[in-house]
């Protein structure tokens, strides 16, 4: 099955967690790795990475010593990412994205330079919404960069609230358009 057919699927199936009904664009996997400093990124976490768009990218872009954590919840996308990626610094899990920390522990590690969220946040409850920008928040070291897309600026003060310095991009070569926004977090 192609990557549209099997998102189209997915998004039919279980609209609230899949979010879109089909893979972002190149150009908008673009402009999410853009915006990252991958000389300093020594843990990136990717939420969301459905079939694999953005953890093409940002394999590309990081350094041969980092690590990428990605979480995926959908059984699906999970199998098609299994079978997509031979990457050593991919540590690939089948788990809820606001579980980050512990799966960081569990490597010992305790802070990531970058998190990458693809996540639909505008649909989640309000309760996994919070719980994942708080993970996302406190999982994230000093000055480290948290880099989300968006269909709408729905969910803008729910982030600015975690992370001081915010700036927004937007594409429109993605279907629908999409803002990116860019932020860091400084105590
Ligand atoms: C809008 S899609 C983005 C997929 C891909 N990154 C892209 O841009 O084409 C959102 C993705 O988040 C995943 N997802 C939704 N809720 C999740 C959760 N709580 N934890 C981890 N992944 C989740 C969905 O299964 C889906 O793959």
């Amino acid at each position: 099955m192609t990557e549209k057919k099997s998102f189209i699927r997915q998004f039919w199936k279980e609209k609230k967690m899949i979010g879109a009904m089909a893979p972002s664009s190149r150009f908008l996997a673009a402009k999410m790795v853009k915006v990252i400093d991958f000389k300093t990124a020594d843990v990136v976490i990717e939420l969301g990475p459905g079939t694999g768009v953005f953890t093409k990218e940002l394999l590309k872009n990081m350094r041969p010593d980092a690590k990428l954590f990605a979480f995926e919840l959908n059984d699906a996308f999970y199998e098609v990412l299994k079978n997509s990626f031979d990457d050593e610094r991919l540590f690939l899990i089948h788990d809820s994205a606001e579980k980050m920390q512990d799966y960081l522990n569990e490597q010992g590690i305790q802070h990531a330079d970058v998190v990458v969220s693809a996540l639909p946040l505008s649909v989640f409850s309000d309760s996994l919404r919070d719980a994942v920008l708080d993970a996302s928040s406190s999982c994230l070291k000093e000055n480290g960069q948290y880099v989300q897309f968006q269909y709408s600026l729905y969910s803008k003060k729910h982030i600015k609230k975690r992370f001081s310095k915010m700036s927004i991009d937007f594409t429109a070569l993605n279907l629908p358009p999409a803002f990116i926004y860019s932020c860091k977090k400084v105590q």
